[in-house]
């Protein structure tokens, strides 16, 4: 045998113990490679059809894991299931509820106007162009015996009445001095009105002193609600109707926010209830959309930025962080303010409206997105908003966190047209309701009728209740 001659027979050897290992062992090496290679086009295959925006910001590194936002994504290799939706619910299961299906029908005396409460509340004042009238359009509409919610709520004979309203209107007392008369510092307010308020609802009345003050009701309209009075610790034990809702510890501890003790309301504002004759829905159709064209521009926003910066604690900085640059984006309207008809116009042309945080977590400025059907975006951690218990919030608003803020634009980029729209509807035929000027008083019945465990009755006198027929509405 020739060295060549044994090669080859060595080289057919190795083959056919090859060929036999192959037959044999196969699909241990075919499996997992078939399996490696789908792995291979399922991976790149998702990567190329991911055109989110945020996914490029994920790659780039500068995605938080720890923050939340608004935004779906789906980070696994399967594409989700649509399951059909699950059968309604009993009416008493929903939520949020029917507001029309009133909770309790109590009966609310409003104290009578008196020189006793201090001169101003019986002197007639010019009006006077503030924020601050929310205190004014409540009681007007107590006192007006033409309104449902005189006709619901209110009783003449103080004897039946489950809740006493204290006609106090302490923002207009000193608005009146600081813009009308021009002057600065605290215009004895207590000498001359919150002091002698108290003295005539606690002496010349028996029903405070009966529950010290806790079936009272009284509003504080204005950012630091009753701080402006010495005499706040007189109206403490006084349930208060504010615009200021907020879960931070800080503002627990000057009292500005008492979350267990106060009534959140909406704020009054210039454009919506100052400007004469001003009927949002005139400038849409019947289900909230510009009489023409259409809501072309992303967001909007009127208000305090362009000085703020990021380690300010006005606004916590936020503002100057969304206004780096935002305001160069095509769609998005930002000025320090409009004049009415101009801004009336954007509001009737914006899908988002921005309420990020000034002094205190609520801005006015989202009473005109609701009135006007534009989707208000929340950057306000820890904001409690009016009637929580009782209304969805989240179904139509977007709510930034701060630790998000500076991914705004592609947060709201992202949110798809059919989620838009869903906001829009929700915040047309519900978020609406909370105004001033439509249900807030049937929602802040709601508030009192669980402060005062009314659930489910109605009052015939204070010492007498009856279940509340299942067919009641308001
Ligand atoms: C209620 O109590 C206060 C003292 O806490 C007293 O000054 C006031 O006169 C009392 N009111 C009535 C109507 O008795
Ligand atoms: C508030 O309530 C407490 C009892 O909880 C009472 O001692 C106090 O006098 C009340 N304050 C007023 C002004 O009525």
């Amino acid at each position: 045998m020739n060295h060549n001659e044994f090669n080859a027979k060595a080289s057919s050897q190795v083959t056919a113990v090859l060929r036999s290992y192959w037959r044999a062992r196969r699909y241990m090496y075919i499996i997992p490679a078939g399996l490696a290679l789908w792995t291979l086009i399922l991976t790149i295959s998702h990567i190329s059809s991911y055109d989110d925006p945020e996914h490029t910001l994920e790659r780039k590194g500068r995605y938080d894991p720890m923050s939340t936002s608004t935004l779906e994504q789906n980070p696994t290799a399967y594409k989700p299931i649509l399951l059909n939706p699950l059968p309604p619910q009993e009416y008493t299961h929903q939520w949020p509820p029917n507001i029309r299906k009133p909770l309790c029908m109590p009966k609310i005396f409003v104290y009578p106007d008196s020189a006793k409460m201090g001169e101003f509340q019986v002197t007639e004042v010019p009006h006077m162009g503030t924020n601050y009238i929310a205190e004014q359009i409540l009681l007007a509409q107590l006192r007006d015996k033409s309104s449902s919610v005189y006709k619901n709520y209110v009783t003449e004979n103080p004897e039946e009445a489950d809740f006493f309203y204290i006609p106090f209107v302490g923002s207009k007392y000193l608005c009146d001095c600081w813009f009308t008369k021009g002057i600065k510092g605290d215009c004895d307010v207590d000498e001359l009105y919150a002091k002698p308020m108290m003295r005539h609802i606690r002496e010349d009345y028996p029903y405070w002193n009966r529950t010290w003050g806790r079936d009272h009701i009284m509003a504080h309209p204005m950012d630091s609600a009753s701080n402006y009075y010495k005499t706040k610790d007189v109206m403490a034990n006084a349930t208060f109707l504010t615009t200021i809702g907020d879960k931070r510890v800080t503002s627990g501890v000057d009292g500005r926010s008492r979350r267990y003790g106060d009534i959140v309301i909406p704020s009054a504002t210039a454009l919506l209830n100052l400007v004469e004759g001003m009927v949002p829905e005139s400038y849409l159709t019947a289900d909230g959309q510009p009489l023409k064209g259409k809501r072309d521009i992303l967001a909007l926003f009127g208000g305090r930025y362009q000085d703020v910066k990021p380690e300010d604690s006005y606004s916590a900085g936020i503002r100057s962080l969304l206004f780096n640059g935002l305001d160069q984006q095509p769609d998005y309207r930002f000025a320090p303010n409009w004049d009415n008809s101009v801004y009336t116009q954007l509001l009737t042309q914006s899908r988002y409206g921005l309420a990020p945080m000034g002094y205190t977590l609520d801005t006015t400025r989202i009473w005109e997105y609701i009135a006007f059907g534009v989707v208000p975006v929340i950057i306000a951690d820890g904001i409690i908003e009016p009637f929580e218990d009782d209304m969805d919030w989240d179904s139509f608003t977007v709510r930034v966190r701060r630790a998000d803020a500076h991914r705004l634009d592609v947060i709201l980029r992202s949110i798809s047209e059919k989620e838009y729209e869903r906001k829009r509807e929700a915040l047309w035929t519900h978020g609406r309701q909370a105004l001033l000027n439509k249900d807030a008083w049937n929602l802040i019945v709601r508030s009192l009728c669980r402060k005062g465990q009314l659930e489910g009755l109605r009052t015939i006198n204070h010492d007498h209740h009856i279940p509340l027929e299942s067919t009641a509405s308001v």
